[in-house]
């Protein structure tokens, strides 16, 4: 089924990719017919204008609000803006609001009723309705855009791409199929592709003069680093690029929540150690629209801001804060500096906070700092060392002082490379995935997978608190039998077989729970690190003899694949098959 699927996607007459951004989101696409003449020929939306202002941009903010029966109002900058309103009115206390929600799926352990905390105080609403309605918005604007451009394309029509960081673990990636399964995109024409991977697809595809700096990008060297800097994380992979064009992993993938986000909670953390964190809350939750204009403030300076600038820094700050400031301290915000360590450095009057270049420039420092010892760490690796090239894509990438910092620290050993649109890398990369996903060839296995089973007891290995009596035989539950090793190379297709026999005659059916674990050599499924994916249930022919059950595992493009499969004699065998996100 899984070839199947695959089939049923190539059939499609186009490919659109949504990126859904910790920041921002977007889309693009592309038709098969035009894929063939020139694969850059990729669509993308140009007007997410905000309403109340001129900026055009290519995605928009990651935000989206429900009204009261949390029935969906607005996305993006739509739903900032009207949240905005309500907020000056002082009517959105009933409805729902969330914005950069998305890493919420990166917290362990991630739950299928996950609840995601509205920012209106108090307010609830499931995660898969946040992100099912998020991609559902999305998509609808897609086919809306098509239909306006006299196409006949109907959602039947298109294969679908969802990009999801590298560095996830499984079960947000499989979270995330299923929100495009609320929003009417079901599993045969949906592909889940790799944040970096996608980027690093674009980067082969991209002529040399689209690349900032001095590079020979497709030239010496076939293998390279990409560095995907987001508003949430760094996703990093490392490929080698094979004679016939595909991609094979060197490193399996890595990051952390480093990206430009950071620096927003850097500033934020300023303001509280400036006026309490209890003026904060305060101001926050009575000065809704307030707080979004100092994220706004503070992404426009953190564009403009220079590694070598000098002098001061002017951001407005809502004078909002200075009254909540007033009214609970009985002090002027302007005095709140002096007598303080920034005392020289910070002067607040109004709403104009200004600070010294320096101090700003520092909010980048603690980020930046993670990130290249990050890097560092994986050049030590064997098969990293020897990557001359690092790519780096992704909106934050255009930050001229983390490209310095990363100049300064890899620049003489290294060639740093950053494709023209570096925030439209994954986005445009994702379509090119979409037409050719075979174009990764090999990973590195980012768990270790295996399934439970109950082998003979034996006290040497296993703890005696184990121990059960199945049928007359004293057996251990829960041993986690490995099939692949994290980091082991997979090749996309292979299979990994095992046999596992029943434990007790006239057995009627057998359960194989599979499960992922963080670790090299798991010992029992229930270990902390071992997560439960899902199971394949393997009903069985009527036997007095205990059975075999032929087990593989199959690595698809996307998919993992477990097969399972019984033979009575004399018959032919039968097959259950269940499907996982493995990425
Ligand atoms: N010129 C610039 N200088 C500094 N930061 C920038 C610049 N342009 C964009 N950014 C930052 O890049 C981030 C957005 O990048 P991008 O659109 O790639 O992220 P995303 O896709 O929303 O996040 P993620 O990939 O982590 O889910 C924001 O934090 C933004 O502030
Ligand atoms: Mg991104």
């Amino acid at each position: 089924m899984a070839a199947l699927h695959q089939s049923v996607k190539r059939q499609k007459l186009m490919v659109a990719a949504i990126d859904f951004g910790t920041t921002y989101s977007g889309y693009a696409f592309s038709f098969k017919e035009d894929y063939k003449t020139n694969p850059l020929q990729i669509s993308i939306n140009q007007s997410w204008t905000a309403g109340s202002r001129s900026l055009v941009s290519f995605k928009t903010p990651t935000c989206i609000l429900f009204d009261k029966t949390q029935t969906f109002v607005a996305f993006g900058y739509a739903a900032e803006d009207q949240y905005s309103e309500l907020a000056l009115d002082d009517n959105h206390g009933d409805h729902y609001y969330f914005r950069r929600f998305k890493m919420k799926l990166m917290e362990k352990p991630l739950q299928r009723n996950l609840y995601l905390e509205s920012e209106t105080k108090n307010k609830q609403m499931p995660a898969k309705t946040v992100f099912g309605e998020s991609i559902k918005y999305l998509k609808d604007h897609l086919l809306k855009t098509l239909e306006t451009r006299g196409t006949t394309v109907v959602n039947s029509d298109i294969h679908w791409v969802l990009t999801v960081p590298a560095i996830w673990k499984d079960n947000a990636k499989q979270f995330m199929r299923e929100a495009a399964h609320y929003a009417g995109i079901v599993s045969e024409q949906l592909t889940i592709c790799l944040e970096p991977e996608a980027a690093s697809l674009y980067c082969q595809f991209l002529p040399l003069d689209k690349f900032k700096g001095n590079v020979t990008f497709k030239g010496s060297s076939s293998k390279y680093m990409v560095v995907d800097l987001g508003g949430g994380t760094a996703d990093i992979t490392v490929h080698e690029k094979q004679p016939d064009g595909s991609l094979k992993e060197l490193h399996e993938a890595s990051g952390g929540p480093w990206g430009g986000k950071y620096v927003d909670e850097k500033f934020m953390e300023l303001l509280i150690t400036l006026v309490g964190q209890d003026v904060i809350d305060e101001f926050a939750e009575l000065n809704k629209a307030d707080v979004l204009d100092i994220y706004r403030e503070i992404e426009t300076k953190k564009q403009t801001i220079k590694p070598d600038m000098t002098g001061k820094v002017t951001i407005k700050v809502p004078v909002s804060v200075g009254d909540t400031y007033k009214q609970k301290t009985k002090q002027n915000i302007k005095k709140v500096i002096e007598g303080s360590r920034f005392e020289g450095k910070i002067t607040w009057t109004g709403d104009k906070l200004r600070m010294e270049a320096d101090l700003f420039q520092d909010l980048f420092k603690d980020g930046k700092d993670k990130l290249i010892d990050h890097l560092d760490k994986l050049f030590h690796d064997k098969e990293v060392a020897g990557v001359t090239t690092i790519v780096m894509v992704g909106g934050f990438s255009e930050c001229e002082i983390l490209q310095e910092a990363m100049m300064d620290k890899f620049g003489q050993k290294r060639k740093l490379v950053i494709p023209e649109d570096a925030g439209l890398a994954v986005l445009k990369g994702a379509v090119l995935y979409g037409h050719k996903p075979q174009t990764i060839v090999q990973r590195k296995a980012r768990y270790t997978y295996g399934i439970n089973i109950t082998p003979a007891y034996d006290s040497r290995e296993y703890s005696p608190t184990r121990r059960v009596t199945i049928d007359g035989v004293d057996r251990v539950k829960d041993v986690f039998k490995k099939y692949i090793e994290k980091c082991q190379p997979l090749r996309v297709g292979e299979a990994v077989t095992g046999r596992h026999v029943t434990i007790k005659r006239n057995q009627r059916e057998m359960l194989l729970k599979i499960y992922a674990s963080v670790d090299a050599e798991p010992k029992y499924v229930t270990d902390r690190n071992s997560e439960f994916l899902g199971k394949v249930v393997v009903e069985l022919p009527d036997s007095e003899e205990r059975l075999t059950v032929e087990v593989s595992m199959i690595f698809g493009e996307t998919e993992l694949m477990v097969e399972a499969r019984t033979q009575n004699p004399g018959q032919a065998p039968r097959i259950h098959r269940a499907y996982f996100d493995f990425l």
